[in-house]
């Protein structure tokens, strides 16, 4: 359950119930006032905090209509949502704010004013069920001004420090929840394998491990249990499956690879995830062999539900379903094909109306089956129950002034200067020393939009002082003995030979998806060449500091250089960059991507045969010596290396009070399993005879062990056991264990 506030002025959900029905009986607004009656007793089930959430879960579920169901699964932007008074008169059951959405004045206090307004509407239903807000906090809460802007995904990954991005994770949440905001679509566990898709920044790294050992980010968002402490923000696995595999690297395109690969390169950041308990997932607009996500029945249903045990709920893109057939504008075929594919939440964003609508008839001509609109809305509410929403529906005050704190603002700083990787470093370049004379020059100096890119303060980000925060140049400022021996010219203009080194700050201007595709060349901008043409005129010695959202093509510019540090986008805290700079922090930072030689080598990874510029690890201190491996640490998953196995439960027949089932094992490892075990939560049901398998029933779990003949399975292949029962199967999601 989730403390989200300990203020006495706050009222339970259950009051919001009473007043509703009451003021539904009396034909007044059902946006009710809150009033605080001093002792609320929970007068259903569904209401008690003292009953476990499944039993609550199925109260509640028996006292819906359909059209508090549909509700449930219907996701609309904040802004789209007119009147306010929709939201209680369409039961809609969660609200975001897209990339470009915001509150006037923006600040911390406004978006929790806002939240609460909206939860208020929301409770003014007679069942009184509470909203869920979802938000793009992508690298701190990113929409939020005066919030901590961390770098991107991509700067993380270059740390290799998956307890520094769990910390990271729980600061954003804590700056989340000060905004009362319950969910983020975070992290991205994209697998970026061609760096000319846009959204390259926001993946980890372009090896399936790296992503994998990173969704440390889901535990420091929800906290070891969803909503077992004030701060836990429901986290998004992101984007449900091969965003990052497309041809070309086109965003929201097509992953044209052999399923062996997509499971081998992009599926085990989302079962790390999984097994940690990630609350949601989100699709991924791109199509796998010209199918998309949102059709997929056997990704979304089979592999991530069955095979992989995801018992959150899944959530649609922005629009996407009803981009299904290549158009905008909702048809019923594109809704019941996304919700019977697997998808439980409909990001509508825009035309709620409309998608209610047609989502009420494909359910009324029985198109999408009853039992999966309870199953999506069982989803749904379990989420809302752990998060304790029930019971403390309004914003937790007390974490506002997490919003952009001196602590987060250290920590990000701290991420900043693990996360730099000294490509480059003639004759000892760097450090800096404090009391040399510097010339600082390029677009990307002093500038925060910049630095902090795409997903900040706007969907696409920009340039300029978007919001507080150090530069890199002021960063320098605060870091030299003496500020006046630092000249700055953001073009390099007036640079002469008394300077001991020029630092020149270049890269990338802001960008995200759709709009930050480079399929052509991927080198300097015209102003950045002609900045660094002006530094080297001079003779002074140039320090490259590139600020950008993937390796660029700079191979061309590289030999005038003394040294080059890979600053990615650091976000708000500059001095990071300064830090390492000047040596006060030696770099540790190794790539988290293979960095091309050219343009044309893309795509380019780890392992496949093409000589990289600097390979995929490549990192080195200020002793010219490669940074070395960090300690590899415990293994998270302790299954033996290699060996990896998934089941997926099917039921093949069902009768009143029977059925009977196959259960495929599927060696999704590297290395060939020599036995096997799963095991499933028989949820009541029993086992009558079961074949192919030793079956063992302790504490209503079914476990089951291969047997002499089929327990070696080859990588990639499957082998089966089946067995018939009484009661129902229900949706079981079996669990296998290597070994
Ligand atoms: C993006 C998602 C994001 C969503 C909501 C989409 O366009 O692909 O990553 O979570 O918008 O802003
Ligand atoms: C929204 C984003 C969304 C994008 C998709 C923008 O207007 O703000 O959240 O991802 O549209 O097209």
């Amino acid at each position: 359950m989730r403390p989200r506030s300990t203020s006495p002025t706050r009222r339970p959900a259950i009051v919001a119930a009473l007043c509703a029905a009451v003021l539904t009986v009396t034909g007044l607004s059902a946006a009710a006032p809150p009033s605080d009656p001093p002792h609320a007793v929970a007068a259903l089930p569904y209401q008690d905090a003292g009953l476990p959430v499944q039993d609550r879960v199925a109260d509640l579920l028996a006292r819906m209509t359909l059209d508090d169901k549909l509700g449930q699964m219907t996701q609309v932007e904040k802004d789209a949502l007119l009147p306010q008074s929709d939201l209680a008169a369409y039961r809609i059951g969660s609200v975001l704010s897209g990339g470009d959405s915001t509150v006037s004045p923006n600040n911390a206090q406004t978006w929790a004013d806002t939240y609460d307004s909206l939860q208020r509407t929301a409770l003014g239903t007679p069942l009184a069920i509470p909203m869920i807000y979802g938000i793009d906090a992508v690298h701190g809460h990113n929409a939020v001004r005066g919030a901590t802007i961390f770098p991107h995904n991509i700067a993380l990954g270059a740390t290799r420090d998956p307890a520094l991005a769990q910390r990271v994770g729980r600061a954003v949440a804590e700056e989340v929840a000060g905004t009362g905001i319950d969910w983020s679509f975070a992290p991205c566990l994209c697998v970026a394998r061609n760096d000319r898709w846009g959204r390259t920044y926001e993946s980890f790294g372009e090896t399936p491990e790296l992503p994998t050992s990173m969704a440390t980010f889901v535990t420091g968002m929800q906290g070891q249990t969803l909503g077992g402490d004030p701060a836990s923000v429901l986290a998004t696995a992101k984007h449900y499956i091969g965003d990052g595999g497309t041809t070309g690297g086109v965003d929201q395109g097509n992953s044209e690879v052999s399923e062996a690969e997509l499971r081998a390169v992009h599926l085990p950041p989302f079962k790390e995830a999984v097994r940690r308990g990630v609350g949601s997932v989100m699709l991924s607009y791109s199509s796998f062999n010209g199918v998309r996500s949102h059709a997929s029945k056997y990704l979304v249903t089979d592999v991530l539900k069955g095979e992989l045990g995801f018992t959150g709920f899944v959530v649609s893109d922005w629009a996407a379903v009803d981009q299904l057939d290549g158009q905008t504008g909702f048809t019923g075929a594109e809704i019941a094909t996304s919700v019977n594919a697997g998808v439980d939440m409909v990001m509508v964003p825009h035309d709620y109306r409309k998608f209610l609508t047609l989502l009420r008839g494909e359910v009324g001509a029985g198109r999408i089956p009853l039992p999966r609109v309870d199953d999506a809305n069982r989803r749904i509410l379990t989420k809302k129950f752990q998060l304790g929403l029930f019971e403390r529906p309004l914003t937790n005050r007390s974490l506002t002034p997490a919003v952009g704190s001196a602590e987060h603002r250290a920590l990000a700083r701290e991420t900043v200067r693990a996360s730099q990787v000294l490509l480059k470093n003639d004759g000892g370049m760097l450090p800096l020393g404090k009391s040399a004379k510097l010339f600082v020059a390029g677009k990307s100096a002093d500038d925060i939009g910049n630095q902090s890119g795409g997903w900040t303060l706007g969907w696409q980000g920009r340039s300029g002082p978007v919001t507080e925060g150090t530069t890199v140049l002021q960063g320098i400022r605060a870091t030299a003995a003496d500020p006046s021996r630092v000249t700055y010219d953001r073009y390099g203009n007036g640079i002469d030979g008394s300077y001991t080194a020029a630092v020149a700050v270049v890269g990338e201007t802001p960008y995200a998806e759709m709009h930050g595709d480079r399929p052509g060349g991927m080198g300097l901008d015209q102003e950045d060449l002609q900045t660094l043409a002006r530094l080297k005129a001079s003779g002074v010695p140039v320090v490259v500091v590139l600020v950008a959202g993937r390796p660029l093509d700079i191979a061309a510019q590289l030999p005038d250089w003394k040294a080059l540090m890979a600053a990615w986008l650091p976000g708000s805290e500059g001095r990071g960059v300064a830090d390492v700079l000047f040596g006060d922090h030696a770099p540790t930072g190794r790539l988290p991507m293979s960095w091309m030689r050219s343009a044309s080598q893309q795509p380019i990874n780890d392992g496949d045969g093409k000589s990289p510029l600097f390979p995929y690890g490549f990192g080195l201190t200020f002793t010219s010596n490669p940074v070395p491996d960090p300690d590899p640490g415990p293994d998270p998953d302790p299954t033996p290396a290699g060996k990896v196995c998934t089941a997926a439960l099917r039921v093949v027949n069902s009768w009143p009070g029977g059925h009977q089932a196959e259960v495929t094992v599927r060696n999704s490892g590297t290395a060939p399993l020599t036995g096997w075990t799963v095991d499933w939560d028989l949820g009541g049901a029993t086992i009558s005879s079961l074949w192919k398998g030793v079956l063992t029933v302790a504490g209503g779990r079914a476990t089951v062990r291969n047997t002499a003949s089929n327990g070696a399975v080859a990588v990639g292949a499957t082998t089966s056991f089946g067995f018939t029962g009484g009661g129902t199967a229900g949706a079981p999601a079996p669990r296998c264990t290597a070994g």
